[in-house]
């Protein structure tokens, strides 16, 4: 892979799958290669090294299949990195996406440049998650081939700034690729990332109702009655995140014991642990998602969806 440009040309849509720690897996991340889009992981979703590489051989047979099967468009895939120092498989993970020459590598947290140069030494393409300017100036410097623009609403640990401003902000660093990242669940959306300035989505809590997902039916369910209203975002453990509150009051937790983060509370909170597997994570943009369906019906969907967005821009030429 040698550049961003030519990794979007071949891509149906410019859609990244975004890697979602229990959610994103395997299946999801070929039915999204399938139909030309990226597909992604969270490193740390897998429960060792053993099983990290297992998931990063079947990916590779996994795109080389779909080609030689006639996929006309087979999308590239990325894999996340917690590039923290608190990661203590960092060292082993990366090693083994060097081993796999993994196409894209998707950090997240610090901007280690020995990491992104590692992998621009196999070739691989580093795009970094960013939440403000000064932190993609870091990322910049450190040798980032993209920025991810993790804006308000954005499921998982989320982002504070309005996409307009964080993308215009970005813009005036860089001429490196922007992948903008909150709440874009439709075709329309993905036009408007790129209007705005944005090269490519990712797009997280939209997948996560797909029937390839990890996640249970209750959480997909929960998902579709929700309202971006129903998200909570606060600290819940080491940082803000955005939560479906049905799912935290399911669990016992009060949302004024986040909100005042008192102490007591949140030991106690914490020591009801066992019960987090059914506390949720989404983004703003749940109340744009009505239904589970296949990756490819979702894909299949964005597309038409691009296609009738473009088509409908006509209605903005301004009389001759
Ligand atoms: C359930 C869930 C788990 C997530 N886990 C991770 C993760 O492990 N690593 C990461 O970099 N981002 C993670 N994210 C953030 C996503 O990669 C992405 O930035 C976000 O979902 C985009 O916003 P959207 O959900 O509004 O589309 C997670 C998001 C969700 C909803």
């Amino acid at each position: 892979m040698s550049n961003v440009t030519d990794l979007i040309a071949g891509m149906s849509l410019p859609v990244i799958a975004a890697p979602m720690f229990t959610v994103s897996n395997l299946e999801m991340a070929l039915a999204t290669c399938a139909q030309g889009m990226m597909g992604s992981f969270p490193a740390h979703t897998t429960r060792s090294g053993e099983m990290l590489e297992d998931w990063l051989i079947t990916m590779a047979e996994g795109v080389v299949r779909l080609a030689d099967e006639g996929v006309e468009t087979v999308g590239p895939y990325g894999v996340n990195l917690v590039v923290a120092a608190g990661n203590q498989r960092l060292d082993q993970d990366l090693a083994l996406c060097i081993k796999h020459k993994v196409p894209v590598i998707l950090t997240s947290k610090g901007a280690p440049g020995e990491v992104f140069d590692a992998v621009h030494a196999y070739g691989g393409l580093v795009f970094h998650d960013i939440g403000a300017a000064r932190h993609a100036e870091k990322a910049l410097a450190a040798g980032a081939d993209g920025l991810i623009a993790v804006c308000s609403g954005a499921g998982g640990h989320g982002g504070t700034l309005n996409p307009f401003a964080l993308v215009n902000e970005v813009r005036q660093l860089t001429d490196k690729t922007i992948i903008l990242a909150g709440a874009i669940s439709t075709g329309q959306d993905i036009l408007a990332a790129q209007i705005m300035g944005a090269d490519l989505v990712y797009m997280g809590t939209r997948f996560i109702n797909t029937e390839e997902s990890g996640a249970t039916d209750g959480y997909r369910e929960m998902i579709i009655e929700a309202r971006a209203t129903d998200i909570f975002w606060g600290t819940i453990t080491d940082a803000p995140s955005n939560t479906l509150t049905p799912s935290l009051l399911r669990a016992g937790v009060k949302l004024e014991d986040l909100r005042r983060q008192d102490p007591d509370a949140l030991l106690a909170i914490s020591e009801r642990k066992k019960r987090w597997k059914d506390v949720w994570s989404a983004g703003h943009g749940v109340g744009a998602i009505h239904d589970v369906l296949s990756v490819e019906a979702l894909c299949n969907r964005l597309k038409a969806e691009y296609a009738a967005a473009q088509a409908g821009l006509s209605r903005f030429q301004a009389a001759e």
